[in-house]
């Protein structure tokens, strides 16, 4: 059996944050912001939301809009670096939570690149034989994990989660994958409360993210132009057949940068960092819902999808939507 996506379902929790509320945080402002981000809102989960939450009301969204039945489901697995506490996993609440009495459940931590690592997971359980239908999340709720005194980053961060069902089928649409780390680089964007260094470099335990937003925009520039060609080819196509290219939304230069190094062609791109910044493993998905609701992709059309952030860390999938 091969594996099919056959289902998609995103939430975002309902207040919006635009630019000049961190005006009166730090020293900034909204022309700064959309001019070096491309951000003009986020969303921001309330006090009592977790990102549990976040994945339930993607998960309710996807039976109501899919009409699909989860109870079969056999295996979750939540993509987030913000659960809501470190054990019990989000997986294991979200499988109660859903009634899912007998599935396997784990979380993972890929950062950004956590749901397209979720989706490669998927596709080897389904293709082992051992599953038949796996409900994969990206979720995060960065803003409690937000560091509100350094303007560089606190500007940047979203929460938002998306989910997608991937089935046994006899014809798949997963196309290719690729997979890969630079953990060198580990010392440039990190959140920790426990380790003292990273790479021989002292960190700051303040379970807060730090990011070195330079260094991590040189290195996702410099390593997605030369993954997407390859991407391409073990999914048996050129760039050039691709319909849509969703890279993580970190930031909009960086998906112009991308596109100026590789000749794609930007208005094939789907976004989500303008108006809900940037959610990490949330990102593609919300990005690829946008790109459905405002009629873009239509069934058939064949789609790259690339994550990368802290880790170092990417991954990406090539894939022919059928929902
Ligand atoms: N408002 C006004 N000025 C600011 C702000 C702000 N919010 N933030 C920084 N500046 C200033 C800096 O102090 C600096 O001033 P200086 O020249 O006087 O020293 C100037 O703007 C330029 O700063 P840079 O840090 O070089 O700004 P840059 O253009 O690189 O933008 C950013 C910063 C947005 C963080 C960018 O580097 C970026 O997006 N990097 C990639 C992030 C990424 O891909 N992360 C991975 C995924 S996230 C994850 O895994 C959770």
């Amino acid at each position: 059996m091969q594996a099919k996506i056959t289902a998609l379902g995103t939430y975002v929790p309902e207040r919006i944050i635009d630019n000049h509320y961190f005006e009166n945080i730090v020293e900034t402002n909204d022309e700064w912001i959309v001019s070096r981000t491309g951000i003009r809102t986020r969303h921001f989960a309330a006090e009592y939301e977790y990102t549990s939450h976040l994945c339930l009301g993607a998960a309710k969204n996807l039976v109501e809009e899919n009409n699909v039945m989860l109870d079969d489901v056999d295996f979750v697995i939540v993509a987030t670096v913000t659960p809501d506490q470190t054990m019990p996993s989000v997986s294991t609440q979200v499988q109660d939570k859903l009634g899912l009495r007998h599935a396997g459940a784990i979380d993972i931590s890929a950062a950004c690149a956590g749901f397209s690592y979720g989706l490669i997971l998927a596709q080897g359980l389904i293709a082992a034989g051992t599953h038949r239908k796996v409900l994969v999340f990206g979720a995060e709720t960065l803003t409690k994990f937000t560091n509100y005194e350094d303007r560089s980053s606190c500007i940047l961060f979203g929460d938002g989660a998306g989910a997608m069902l991937i089935e046994a089928a006899p014809k798949g649409n997963i196309l290719g994958a690729i997979t890969g780390s630079s953990g060198d680089g580990g010392k440039e964007l990190y959140m920790s409360n426990m380790r003292k260094q990273i790479n021989g470099q002292d960190i700051i335990t303040d379970n807060k993210i730090h990011q070195n937003g330079r260094a991590v925009f040189k290195w996702a520039v410099n390593t997605i132009t030369a993954q997407m060609p390859i991407l391409a080819e073990r999914s048996g196509l050129s760039l050039a057949d691709f319909d849509w290219f969703i890279p993580h939304s970190a930031n909009l230069r960086i998906i112009e940068a991308l596109c100026t190094q590789t000749g794609f062609p930007l208005e094939k791109t789907l976004e989500s960092i303008s108006i809900y910044g940037n959610t990490s493993s949330a990102s593609i998905p919300l990005a690829l819902h946008r790109g459905i609701r405002e009629g873009k992709v239509k069934k058939g059309d064949k789609i790259m999808l690339i994550g990368f952030g802290g880790g170092l860390v990417y991954a990406g999938i090539g894939l022919e939507w059928a929902v």
